[in-house]
């Protein structure tokens, strides 16, 4: 197979951590897969980089990122020194829309070896698909009106287009599971674009009758990702709907540190970018306290798109071997550092390619 060329973009806090981590893993991993042939690319893009040149990436950046296979992200944000609305808005959702990434593929299952808060959790394994291009995170609103009576106003904005792509998508993924697809909505009168949300589903569904359906009120559904998390095969949700759960789908499996995501372009025009679900997480960064599965799983997200799924599998089982060892970070219940389990990763790649 050809050579994969990916662009690094480590970025802030952990982000820099845990990219080392899964960077170490990738090379690791084409030292013992023959098919397997990566150049990594690093950009030291992100909020150093605005302090310095006023900018989170040059001008240029998305010209640079369209010539790679894939981007591969570790987070962004610093907010003690620049407003997140600053650091976002210019890389990460700049990413997001100037590759056209608008969908938002979330695994969460349970991982062996890593205790679920849940009592007696039950073997789950579920994606959420979020539409990642408008809904409540569309460019349209601010403050509107100043002074004591200050107004602010978000539009969210649903297209026929983004909302129907991101359910097709989630049907299509459930035909490869288990046939079910679960509609986040808040349909009870309440907010507006719910009702439309609910007839495409509806539209869509009638093109896939041998997938079973179900709506959800959001509320509720988040309810049931602690109560009955097995119930679920294929979430679709909108922007907003989808970063919450996925975020309390991360803690369900354990830590949201161990959740992985892929941000994908569907028509293949630009590079897809992958990055774990978590942020920069300050209050831990430069400690080796962050846990680095997150973006190894992510990794592994990665390969299975450019059509490497051997590789990918190898990573998933050598994350797993680790954790059942207890070879796990401190939010997991370990006791060992970032780079103790990176370590481990990757001896247990090597050992078991022998
Ligand atoms: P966060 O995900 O960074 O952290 C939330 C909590 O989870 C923290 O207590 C943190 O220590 C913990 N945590 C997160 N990742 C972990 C890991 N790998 N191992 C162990 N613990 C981990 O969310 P936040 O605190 O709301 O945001 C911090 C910054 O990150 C903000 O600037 C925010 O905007 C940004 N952010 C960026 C992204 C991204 O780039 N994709 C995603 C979310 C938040
Ligand atoms: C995520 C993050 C981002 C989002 C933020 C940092 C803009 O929370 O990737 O889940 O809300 O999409
Ligand atoms: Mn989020």
């Amino acid at each position: 197979m050809a050579k994969i060329k990916i662009a690094c973009l480590p970025g802030d806090g952990i982000g820099v951590e845990v990219m080392a981590s899964a960077k170490e893993v990738l090379q690791t991993l084409a030292t013992v897969e023959e098919d397997l042939k990566i150049e990594l690319v690093d950009f030291n893009w992100g909020s150093d980089h605005y302090i310095e040149t006023g900018e989170m990436m040059p001008e240029h950046a998305i010209d640079t990122l369209k010539g790679f296979d894939a981007v591969f992200l570790g987070a962004v944000g610093n907010p003690a020194l620049i407003p997140d609305h600053i650091s976002l808005w210019g890389m990460l959702i700049k990413i997001r829309r100037e590759l056209s990434l608008s969908l938002n593929i979330r695994p969460a299952r349970v991982i062996n070896g890593i205790q679920s808060p849940l009592h007696s959790p039950r073997k789950f394994d579920f994606i959420v698909v979020r539409e990642n291009s408008e809904g409540e995170y569309s460019e349209s609103g601010g403050v509107i009106h100043n002074g004591v009576n200050e107004i602010a106003v978000q539009n969210a904005i649903f297209t026929r287009q983004a909302t129907e792509r991101a359910m097709r998508f989630a049907f299509d993924l459930a035909r490869k599971r288990e046939s079910k697809v679960t509609s986040a909505t808040k349909s009870n009168g309440i907010v507006h674009s719910m009702p439309f949300w609910d007839r495409v589903f509806q539209e869509v569904a009638k093109d896939y009758p041998d997938v079973k359906t179900e709506s959800i009120h959001i509320d509720a559904l988040a309810a049931f990702i602690v109560t009955k998390p097995q119930n679920f095969d294929v979430i679709v949700a909108s922007n907003l709907f989808g970063d919450i759960l996925t975020d309390l789908a991360g803690a369900v499996m354990g830590s949201i540190g161990i959740a992985p995501s892929a941000n994908l372009n569907p028509d293949g025009r630009f590079p897809s970018m992958f990055e774990p679900v978590h942020g920069s997480a300050p209050d831990i960064a430069g400690q080796e306290k962050a846990n680095p599965i997150g973006q190894i799983w992510t990794a592994a997200l990665m390969l299975d798109h450019l059509g490497h799924l051997n590789a990918s599998k190898r990573i998933i089982e050598a994350i797993e071997e680790v954790t059942k060892q207890g070879i796990k970070t401190a939010d997991v219940g370990g006791a060992y550092s970032t780079r103790e389990v990176t370590n481990a990763i990757c001896d247990y790649l090597i050992s078991s390619a022998q």
